[in-house]
């Protein structure tokens, strides 16, 4: 990751990542796991890496077990994912989202501890965006207390970035850890020095995650520890849409064009599309949840989590 070289491919080379047919490096790839469908299986790549580094790995917040983690966005992309790795790892997440059918997924991941920010009206910010109300960060980190029985949590799942991170670094407790991985409201945060210095708190700086962690993140897909929280499939042709969905929001977790395995496979005539021609089962349409789970030779411990989506 500190290589100057290191590029996210599809991101920060080659103009994007979407085609029917791509030539990678073999140190590009990672296992499918088999017990998942190619929609499923191409969807975690990106957030669950980035997730994982951010929260787990010694480069990120190095959660432990028994600590406590405010997610923001925690049935979005990255957030769906920490809040699995948080429950599968012995912490408690505390989660916040902004609507009750949000919520209801947090929930169905296992979560117990749910903040819907906008029932709550936070607004840590003023009108015009140039002062924060450090009132209502106490009210957020008051909230998270008669949550968790008293207490503040130890580590601080940053990504909204400056409309969050001085109730982020407020919230976190004496010793605490606010690790980020982006700004999606703005890039120049603003926080109380006073709370971070006077406390002892850390800002952990994350981006993506190296092969290693990358294929770690992969591994605990593969063996059902954590799953794909894909809410809907595209069609290649309709990526267009795809991006537009993202962008307004109107999708809980991150969709991710899967079409590219799925048309590839159904083309080549794979064993299983053949399958699945000849039984008359569906393959994937656009716009179509995607709730059904390939189980083909799923092991115990890859069955052991529902769905989620
Ligand atoms: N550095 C990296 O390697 C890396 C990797 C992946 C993603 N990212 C970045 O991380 C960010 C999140 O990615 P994602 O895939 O998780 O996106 P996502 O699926 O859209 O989820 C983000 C969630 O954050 C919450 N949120 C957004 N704006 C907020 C605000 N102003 N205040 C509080 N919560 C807010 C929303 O949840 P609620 O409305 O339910 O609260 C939203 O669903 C993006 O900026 C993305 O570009 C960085």
């Amino acid at each position: 990751m500190m290589d100057p070289q290191q590029r996210i491919w599809g991101f920060e080379t080659n103009f994007g990542g979407l085609a029917e047919l791509a030539v990678v490096k073999a140190n590009q790839l990672m296992p499918k796991p088999t017990h998942l469908t190619w929609e499923e299986a191409a969807s975690p790549g990106l957030v669950n890496s980035t997730a994982y580094r951010q929260l787990i790995s010694r480069n990120g917040a190095h959660m432990k077990l028994g600590d406590r983690v405010l997610i923001w966005g925690a049935s979005g992309g990255l957030g769906s994912y920490a809040t699995q790795m948080a429950l599968a790892g012995g912490a408690t997440p505390v989660c916040v989202v902004s609507s009750p059918e949000k919520a209801d997924l947090c929930r169905a991941m296992g979560a117990e501890l749910i903040i819907d920010r906008s029932a709550e009206g936070y607004r840590f910010w003023n009108e015009d965006g140039t002062a924060q109300d450090p009132s209502e960060w106490q009210r957020l980190g008051k909230r998270i207390r008669d949550l968790t029985g008293g207490h503040d949590v130890d580590i601080v799942f940053e990504h909204p970035g400056r409309e969050t991170f001085g109730a982020s670094v407020y919230v976190a407790r004496k010793g605490g850890t606010i690790a980020t991985c982006a700004s999606t409201s703005g890039y120049l945060h603003e926080y109380d020095n006073r709370y971070l210095w006077m406390n002892l708190k850390r800002i952990v700086s994350s981006h993506f995650a190296n092969y290693r962690e990358a294929w770690e993140a992969n591994e605990l897909i593969d063996r059902g520890l954590i799953h794909p929280t894909l809410s809907r499939t595209y069609r290649l042709e309709d990526v267009g849409q795809a991006a537009l969905d993202v962008h307004g929001s109107r999708t809980s977790a991150r969709p991710p064009s899967t079409c590219t395995a799925t048309s590839t496979r159904a083309r080549s005539g794979s064993s299983r599309s053949r399958r699945r021609r000849a039984s008359g089962s569906p393959t994937r349409r656009s716009g179509r949840p995607s709730r059904r789970r390939s189980t083909g030779s799923a092991t115990p411990e890859q069955r052991r989590r529902p769905p989620l989506g």
